[in-house]
């Protein structure tokens, strides 16, 4: 199914996600704008160097969280570009206030982990020192906790014996860069609906 639709992307860091979004196919939709709280970030060069509107934005003080403030500014922002869905790609702040009542079920955020496991920062180095032979990646639509929300996509990425959190990182980000637009296209194509904290496939045989 084709979709117009309308993405703002937040990042705080390289940006790899949110390139991987603005080169993708997303089923007609595309990348609008980039939000960061990072105005130096690798993510801010690459939305000029693509030409996708880039804004800075001041977090607040807290160093995890967006300020109510700052939050409000942000979603009355995307709510005035008409913005349809929000990726998180690398965002290390958690939410909690007017982005997700003006967006609720329409925020997606990308973790390096196969969720519930690995919650928070640093994933991967998680992964490898619990010593677990298989991890990956998850997109999951955003709640107010720390990677909680409803899981729409997943994919597995064996360690291995020889892994670091910089090996294993890399390579969980390749499976990142497909599932993410993926996810993208199912939730602007309508093939995906939340019910309770179960994400659902509109098509039978879809994605469980
Ligand atoms: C990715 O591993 C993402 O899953 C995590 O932070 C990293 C961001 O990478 N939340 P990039 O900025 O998209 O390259």
């Amino acid at each position: 199914m084709n979709s117009a639709g309308r993405i703002a992307v937040l990042a705080s860091g390289r940006g790899s996600n949110f390139e991987a979004l603005c080169t993708s196919d997303l089923g007609g939709a595309s990348v609008v704008l980039l939000a960061s709280d990072n105005p130096s970030s690798g993510a801010m060069l690459k939305a000029r160097r693509l030409g996708v509107e880039s804004i800075p934005f001041d977090p607040g003080p807290g160093r995890s969280r967006v300020s109510p403030e700052a939050e409000k500014s942000l979603a009355d922002l995307l709510v005035s570009k008409s913005v349809d869905l929000v990726c998180l790609a690398g965002f290390m702040r958690v939410l909690g206030g007017a982005l997700l009542e003006s967006f609720a079920g329409r925020i997606l955020n990308i973790h390096p982990s196969l969720l519930p496991a690995f919650p928070g920062l640093h994933a991967q180095a998680q992964a490898v020192a619990h010593g677990v032979k298989v991890s990956g990646c998850t997109v999951h639509y955003v709640d107010s906790g720390t990677d909680t929300g409803p899981i729409v996509l997943q994919a597995a990425v064996p360690v291995l014996g020889s892994d670091t959190a910089d090996s294993l990182a890399e390579r969980i980000l390749q499976e990142e860069h497909r599932i993410l637009p993926e996810a993208v296209r199912l939730h602007l194509g309508c093939r995906i609906r939340i019910d309770g904290r179960i994400v659902k496939s509109r098509i039978p045989d879809g994605p469980a």
